[in-house]
């Protein structure tokens, strides 16, 4: 089980300095990395994601007044709103975890009658924000597993993610779908999580590259995305639109890719759904390939995701490509954009004897560039989800 990073140890003392008086506990939801299944999530297709060391803690305690107080070591700002306020009174980073505290509230009580309320909530997080590796979804998981804990009620954690993903599409307003809070709230230590997005079937797949000499490197390029943006609203609506004229319910359920892209006619929606379809495919693929103890031989399917996202869904970023093609030059066996695309990280899989070289080799592209440093990050083993750390 991972250990908390240093940066948390002091957030029970941090959080008693600021309010005066000792939280009831410390809840971390983790950030996630996703191995392969890149805009499958909304098109009800397959996700192969899994949870970094890395995440969100929340110190916090109860209180009965019906308000949400949130601060964060990260942000100067304090927001206190009300547990049953509407979307669009609160802005910023504290929209995710008021938003959280909301929905929550909302969904009303559980088996037991009991329901959640208001709490106070101090934040602290090692994730980079804006690196694609789902800092929003750990603030919203913290937030979720602290205040049912607190106010003693019982939701299961697939639904809890399914309450986040709501979150953050009523109260932040962004469209995502729900890969990053399955991955924060369902992933084991030592295995990324298979979600079938439609029937929401998880299953975990061992994922120790280490063992076979491998190491899968995780690159933050320093190239900042935002998911409230636009392009991935964008892309989205033009997945639904492919799927309303191919008359299915979800590009999931093309069955016949050569006959679905002869009836578009738009060559955007082609490449759209050429994408999404093959990508489902290349989950399968690496799944299949990682239980039968290949792991090295998923590297293909990484590049050829990264391709396809590259040139098919045209999501990837300069700074991405020049990291995934430099590690490819310089031996690694695969590599690929992560996220929702426009900025954030990529993933290398190389053998460990080569990671250096590869990294070398990154770097000096960059450099060469005059592009800001990457940031390699060191602890990226697949990691327990959310849980109470105290
Ligand atoms: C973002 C979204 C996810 C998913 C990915 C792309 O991370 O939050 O729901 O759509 O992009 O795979």
């Amino acid at each position: 089980m991972p250990t908390p990073s240093p940066v948390h140890a002091g957030l029970a003392a941090a959080f008693a300095d600021a309010f005066g008086h000792a939280p009831e506990g410390v809840w971390r939801a983790p950030g996630r990395v996703n191995l392969i299944g890149e805009h499958t999530d909304y098109n009800e297709g397959l996700v192969l994601p899994f949870a970094l060391p890395l995440g969100v803690s929340a110190a916090a305690s109860r209180r009965d007044d019906g308000l949400v107080e949130v601060r964060s070591l990260q942000a100067d700002t304090a927001v206190t709103a009300s547990v049953s306020g509407t979307p669009g009174d609160v802005e910023g980073w504290a929209a995710y975890p008021v938003g959280m505290a909301r929905v929550l509230h909302e969904h009303g009580p559980d088996g037991h009658g009991r329901k959640v309320g208001g709490a106070t909530l101090l934040f602290d997080s090692d994730l980079p924000q804006g690196a694609g590796l789902s800092s929003s979804a750990a603030l919203e998981c913290a937030t979720a597993i602290a205040l049912c804990d607190l106010h003693g009620v019982e939701i299961a954690p697939a639904e809890l993610a399914r309450l986040a993903q709501r979150a953050e599409n009523e109260h932040v307003g962004v469209p995502s779908g729900i890969m990053d809070q399955s991955a924060s709230m369902l992933s084991s230590a030592g295995s990324a999580l298979l979600l079938d997005c439609r029937t929401g079937l998880t299953s975990d797949v061992p994922f120790a590259p280490q063992d076979a000499g491998l190491t899968l490197m995780v690159i933050d390029t320093r190239a900042t995305h935002e998911l409230t943006g636009g392009e991935y609203g964008q892309r989205r609506a033009e997945c639904e639109r492919a799927a309303e004229i191919l008359g299915v319910p979800a590009l999931r359920d093309i069955k016949d890719l050569p006959a679905a892209l002869a009836q578009l006619d738009e060559p955007v929606l082609r490449r759209r759904v050429q994408h999404v379809v093959t990508e489902n495919h290349r989950v399968e693929a690496t799944v299949g390939l990682l239980r039968a103890g290949a792991v090295a031989e998923i590297g293909g399917l990484l590049l050829a995701s990264h391709m396809s996202l590259r040139d098919q869904f045209e999501i990837s970023w300069p700074e991405a490509n020049v990291a995934v093609d430099e590690a490819v030059r310089a031996g690694a066996r695969g590599g690929r954009m992560v996220g929702g695309g426009f900025g954030g990280s990529v993933i290398v899989l190389t053998h460990t004897e080569r990671a250096d070289r590869v990294r070398d080799a990154i770097n000096a592209a960059y450099e060469s560039r005059s592009w800001t440093p990457p940031v390699f990050l060191t602890d990226t083993a697949p990691s327990q989800g959310a849980r109470r750390l105290s």
